[in-house]
């Protein structure tokens, strides 16, 4: 990473303490590695990531239905799914420093990039990235179960009782948002890459024979979801696979790639996973998971076209490219120009002063905001200048300020973040003009 990409990082990350985006897990024990909690501002934007991966692909769709499937499944899921035998990174340890990499992360074998030595590495080992834990009182073999390193195969094996409830055809698609657990060798780069994160999964069941159309259709909706929430369109790009890159379920994949501060790296993985995990569930647990197509009038195992995005890597990739700090001096400001949907606080409301029944007005106006689900925030401490630039590095879409005139003609101030043009509006109908403000920006 560049010195000015690096500073780009840990301001950001300093950003995301100072305001509650996100603070290190455990931190008055010293932290816990590659654990973070989500803070007020944060916990309300990770959700809105959340809020809108589901809406666009659940809730705006005539053909996928959502899940939630348990975190802990039957241990002969990964048995059949492949990730008990093949869920392994290389691993090799510098006998000198003790620092532990992953072997394909590094350039050469011979030297530690960390402390220099050369020769000092142990042979490469394969590490399960699964985490072990047991069910019941007794530790022994026969309790151990695995913290689900992927949602994906929750879905698979509840593919038929899905198909069946839904009375779903042909192509159609299972969605899911949940916590997934990946014992890293190397976490790193702040929520880049954790050992505990939320995932954002989508399996697209298709006839045989369609799979390739449906994998070019994702790989534009994908790509476009996070253009459409406001990422650069120069910092976002579509890489292919080469072939000894893929998983050993998929005939092809291509990763959404964002312009991270430490380089181009993976938002989401698109895959065509093919028929392997119904053929294999079906095999592993003696029921067939084929689906009786109509259209056909024969039991097939659909093909499976997977968009599978991290709600967190998604969360940091919006954080980054809305950060900017601009202009000089007196004028200097940093701001997170989030999309509105995005923005933890939708509306700040902020009387002039503490007096002439401004506090009151204003107060009315939060309350009323409130009352309809509009993330707000009341700020009444402070001058002007300050509790707008308080709101900008917050990244709040809208302030509405109470000022001398609202006496007189029941207007008040409406500012906009990025452009901060200000303008009057009617105080009876804000909550009208709000929304029609936040619904505009959506479309
Ligand atoms: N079901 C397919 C699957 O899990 P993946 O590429 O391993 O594919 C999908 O994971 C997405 O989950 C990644 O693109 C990333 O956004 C997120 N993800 C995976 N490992 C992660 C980690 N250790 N920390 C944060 N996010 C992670």
């Amino acid at each position: 990473m560049t010195d000015q990409r690096s500073d780009l990082m840990s301001a950001i990350v300093s950003l995301c303490k100072r305001r509650g985006f996100i603070f290190q897990s455990s931190e008055i024990y010293g932290g816990l590695n590659s654990c973070w909690d989500y803070g007020p501002l944060g916990v309300e934007l990770k959700r809105n990531v959340k809020e809108a991966w589901w809406n666009a692909m659940v809730r705006r769709r005539r053909d996928i239905v959502g899940i939630d499937a348990s975190i802990l499944m039957h241990p002969k899921v990964w048995e059949a799914s492949g990730h008990l035998k093949g869920f392994t990174d290389p691993l090799v340890d510098c006998k000198n420093c003790k620092e532990r990499f992953r072997a394909d992360h590094l350039a050469n074998l011979d030297k530690c990039p960390k402390c220099g030595m050369s020769n000092t590495f142990t042979e490469v080992r394969k590490f399960n990235l699964m985490f072990k834990t047991f069910m019941g009182p007794v530790e022994d073999d026969s309790a151990v179960v695995y913290m689900r390193p992927e949602t994906a195969q929750g879905i698979f094996v509840n593919f038929l009782n899905v198909q069946q409830a839904a009375r779903a055809k042909l192509p159609f698609g299972i969605a899911q948002i949940g916590k997934s657990f990946r014992n890293e060798i190397t976490p790193g780069n702040f929520t880049y890459r954790t050992r505990e994160f939320e995932q954002m999964e989508m399996e697209f069941f298709v006839r045989p024979g369609d799979d390739e159309t449906w994998y070019e259709y994702w790989r534009t909706e994908r790509l476009s979801w996070y253009a459409s929430l406001g990422i650069k369109r120069e910092n976002l790009r579509l890489r292919d696979h080469e072939k000894n890159e893929l998983a050993h379920y998929a005939k092809a994949c291509v990763d959404v790639e964002y312009r991270f501060p430490f380089g181009w790296s993976e938002l989401e993985g698109i895959a065509n996973r093919t028929d392997f995990d119904l053929k294999q569930h079906s095999q592993h647990s003696g029921k067939s998971l084929a689906l009786f197509d109509e259209e056909t009038k024969q039991h097939i195992f659909p093909y499976v076209i997977e968009p599978a995005a991290g709600a967190d890597r998604a969360t940091l990739a919006f954080l980054v490219d809305a950060y900017a700090v601009e202009g000089d001096g007196e004028d200097k400001r940093t701001v997170l120009r989030f999309h509105p949907s995005l923005a933890p606080i939708k509306v700040a409301v902020l009387p002039l002063v503490k007096r002439d029944g401004m506090p009151e007005i204003a107060e009315k106006i939060y309350t009323d905001l409130l009352a309809h689900s509009i993330q707000s925030f009341i700020d009444v401490n402070s001058s002007i200048g300050r509790r707008y630039a308080r709101q900008d590095e917050a990244g709040t879409p809208f302030c509405i300020t109470v000022d001398g005139q609202t006496l007189q003609d029941g207007t008040v101030t409406i500012r906009e973040r990025d452009s901060r043009v200000q303008y009057r509006a009617a105080s009876a109908g804000i909550v009208e003009t709000i929304t029609a403000k936040l619904r505009d920006a959506s479309r």
